[in-house]
């Protein structure tokens, strides 16, 4: 079995200090560094683009966890490959050409991801499940940090969990993780958990804190 990752997603930081931030995280725990691009489009937000992933990448040597939700996406691979991403994942439901962008990630030379919106079904994954070195099934829908978890999900990742069968494929989940929600999850064939609000809240004091109590839940 894989170790469990947690990835906090900076959406829930203080953006008026993104270095510190991102710095405050990695010295207390963080496996993973999960940042959200969204475009006004693909999701009802407006967040960063690949000038700000390169402004932070001198800040932690941990990897970059890129989730992008934007349509078009792969005008913008290449910027966000060299703007320090190490891992770029983009959506089932954005584009027509699936295989082609996934396979100009890894041309990049950066890990691919794909994602699944809640109510996109799981046979979405099998045509690129050879393509893929992330699979990301989102437990809210994309667009803000602080929303419910979607428990119906856990079945879902269980079907994928089969799927992914003994291939070397990460499987993350992302939106409404708490100490209460990371043990369905981690139950269920999850090993990385994508944290915003349950990582940032009460202050850089509490986030080692609040990141242990995810992973001894889970
Ligand atoms: C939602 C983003 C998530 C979000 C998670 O569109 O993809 O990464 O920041 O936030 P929490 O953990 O607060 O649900
Ligand atoms: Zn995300």
């Amino acid at each position: 079995t894989r170790p469990l990752l947690i990835a906090p997603s900076i959406l829930a930081s203080d953006f008026s200090k993104l270095g510190e931030e991102i710095r405050a995280i990695d010295a207390s725990g963080a496996d993973w560094i999960h940042i959200d691009v969204m475009d006004g489009h693909f999701v009802p937000n407006i967040t960063i683009g690949p000038d700000v992933v390169k402004a932070l990448r001198p800040h932690t040597s941990k990897p970059f966890d890129v989730h992008l939700m934007i349509a078009p996406v792969d005008p913008y691979l290449e910027a966000f490959a060299k703007a320090g991403a190490d891992i770029i994942s983009i959506h089932a439901e954005a584009g027509p050409h699936l295989h082609r962008s996934l396979q100009t990630i890894r041309s990049l030379g950066k890990k691919a991801g794909i994602v699944l919106n809640p109510g996109t079904h799981e046979r979405a994954i099998e045509p690129v499940i050879d393509d893929v070195d992330l699979i990301l099934l989102m437990t809210v829908n994309p667009g803000f940090g602080g929303q419910a978890f979607i428990p119906s999900v856990c079945t879902k990742l269980r079907r994928i969990k089969e799927m992914v069968g003994d291939r070397n494929i990460d499987i993350e989940i992302d939106g409404g993780v708490t100490p209460e929600t990371a043990p369905l999850v981690a139950e269920a064939g999850a090993n990385v958990l994508v944290a915003g609000s349950a990582t940032f809240k009460g202050g850089p004091s509490a986030y080692a804190a609040n990141m242990a109590a995810i992973r001894e839940a889970a």
